[in-house]
């Protein structure tokens, strides 16, 4: 779009900026405006050196608070979406914005690229679903449902069936080291809701800023910020997160410890310790998203960071990676402190998570089924990721692959010189591959001028249409 200047009247109609669904989806004033406004400079539609109109004008045209406005252009503005300086106003930055990998997005929908259209899947973020176990699945909701009380199906606690915490807790402590017991675990319906309340709760005992790591999962950063949080990033090295630039700030951080997602790292043991100290020091916590922790190849799976203080770091794990994301079913395992008032947000946010499947999660795991499934699972995943690593190394040697011990993703590193990222992922999108590239995970954006990196998803196809996938792949870096 053109230049947009301070005599704009109509900042809504011209920019369709839609701040009633994200209120109606229950972000604050402020949350709204700096989604809609960081979404529409993501995707475009505010182009770098767009000048924004005052925050008076753009408060009273959007009949709200001109201090909203002042806050939300702040938090931009410390992002490095925007530049402000005093006496010339408020534009939008002049630095490359990475592309989205897919066509633009519907307004209002989740952050996530877009997938549908491309005939090769590597996005990154989803197991490969034809896997999910059906008949083990059916038998067990049988089982759980012929034995289940009539009272499991009468509203319950809002930290979900006692089956189910009774199980996870058992193994949680067998597979992933984690200390907790059922009266505090919390059922929530994905990962992301597990984080939005605690988010939440986080605010209302007074945070205002989560440290998450400088890459990240762009959905979780607006999460955070549609619970009332700021973001700050940490940076990243080959130990993970930078733990010891956590300052008095944040209330929280947000860490994915046993691979980092998307780079790979797993977070030192030091770092570990350092960043439990810290939140002792400070009374903060660490929030651990342990988003695919059971699957580790070429060693023993690294231990729970919850381990270390229970009352200071929640567990997040999820069965989105291990069975299917449609299931949203996930857990918390909270400090004593976090349990009454999360599960009071829990409450109001749907009263408590679908029975049913809870039920019958408990029965997989306690009948050894859910063990076989992952064992499975993971075998299969390890020889996708021995796929990929062969692939390249013949037709794409340039390539660097990192992040590949675990999980079910890898980074690719391009050499500097190579052709630009977000041409990569016009040429990708071209040739029909759905992937992500790095700087798409970026918690926000940077001047720095890193190589090119694709992140790629090697769980996500079927395993008929896995060959074609790798194919596009070795060419399209062939050529890049
Ligand atoms: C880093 C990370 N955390 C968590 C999740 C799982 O989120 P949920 O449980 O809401 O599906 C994912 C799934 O893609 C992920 O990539």
């Amino acid at each position: 779009m053109g230049p947009v200047t301070s005599s704009w009247t109509s900042f809504g109609g011209d920019l369709h900026l839609d701040l009633t669904e994200r209120r109606a989806a229950g972000a604050g004033l402020r949350a709204a405006l700096e989604d809609a406004l960081r979404e529409a400079v993501q995707d475009g539609r505010l182009a770098p050196g767009t000048r924004l109109p005052s925050s008076r004008a753009l408060g009273e045209d959007l009949g709200i608070a001109r201090n909203t406005v002042v806050e939300a252009y702040g938090q931009l503005t410390a992002e490095g979406w925007l530049d402000s300086r005093q006496g010339s106003g408020t534009t939008v930055a002049r630095r490359a914005v990475p592309e989205p990998p897919a066509p633009a997005r519907r307004a209002g929908t989740r952050t996530m690229p877009q997938r549908q259209a491309a005939r090769h899947d590597l996005t990154s973020g989803r197991p490969d679903i034809s896997l999910f176990p059906r008949t083990a699945w059916l038998a067990a909701a049988r089982r759980a449902l012929a034995t289940a009380p009539h009272e499991a199906l009468d509203y319950g606690s809002p930290l979900g069936r006692i089956e189910l915490r009774q199980a996870l807790t058992h193994y949680l402590a067998r597979v992933r080291g984690v200390r907790t017991d059922p009266d505090h675990l919390l059922i929530c319906t994905g990962v992301t809701q597990g984080l939005g309340l605690l988010c939440a709760a986080l605010r209302n005992r007074g945070a205002r800023t989560l440290a998450v790591e400088e890459y990240g999962l762009p959905p979780q950063h607006a999460v955070v910020r549609a619970a009332g949080l700021t973001t700050t990033p940490l940076p990243l090295d080959e130990d993970g997160a930078l733990v010891d630039r956590l300052d008095t700030r944040p209330g929280a951080v947000l860490l994915t410890p046993a691979h980092q997602y998307p780079t790979g790292a797993p977070l030192s043991a030091d770092r570990r310790a350092e960043a439990v100290r810290w939140a002792r020091e400070q009374d903060r916590y660490v929030i651990e998203d342990d988003y695919d922790g059971e699957f580790r190849y070429d060693r023993q799976p690294l231990g729970a960071m919850q381990a270390l203080d229970p009352e200071r770091v929640v567990y997040a794990g999820t069965a989105a990676k291990s069975l299917a994301p449609g299931l949203r079913l996930a857990w918390l395992a909270l400090p004593d402190a976090l349990v009454e008032p999360v599960a009071r947000l829990k409450v109001l946010a749907d009263t408590m998570s679908p029975v049913l499947d809870q039920l019958t999660l408990a029965e997989l795991i306690t009948s050894g089924t859910y063990d076989r499934h992952v064992r499975r699972c993971r075998l299969h995943y390890r020889r996708r990721r021995d796929q990929l690593i062969a692939a390249l190394a013949e037709h794409a040697p340039h390539v660097r692959v990192t992040g590949i011990a675990a999980g079910l993703h890898a980074v690719l590193q391009l050499p500097p010189g190579s052709t630009p990222e977000p041409e990569l992922l016009a040429r990708a999108q071209a040739a029909g591959l759905s992937l992500n590239g790095l700087a798409w995970h970026l918690a926000a954006p940077t001047d720095a001028d890193a190589p090119p990196a694709l992140v790629i998803g090697y769980a996500t196809p079927p395993d008929h249409a896995f060959p074609a996938a790798l194919q596009a792949l070795c060419e399209l870096l062939r050529r890049a």
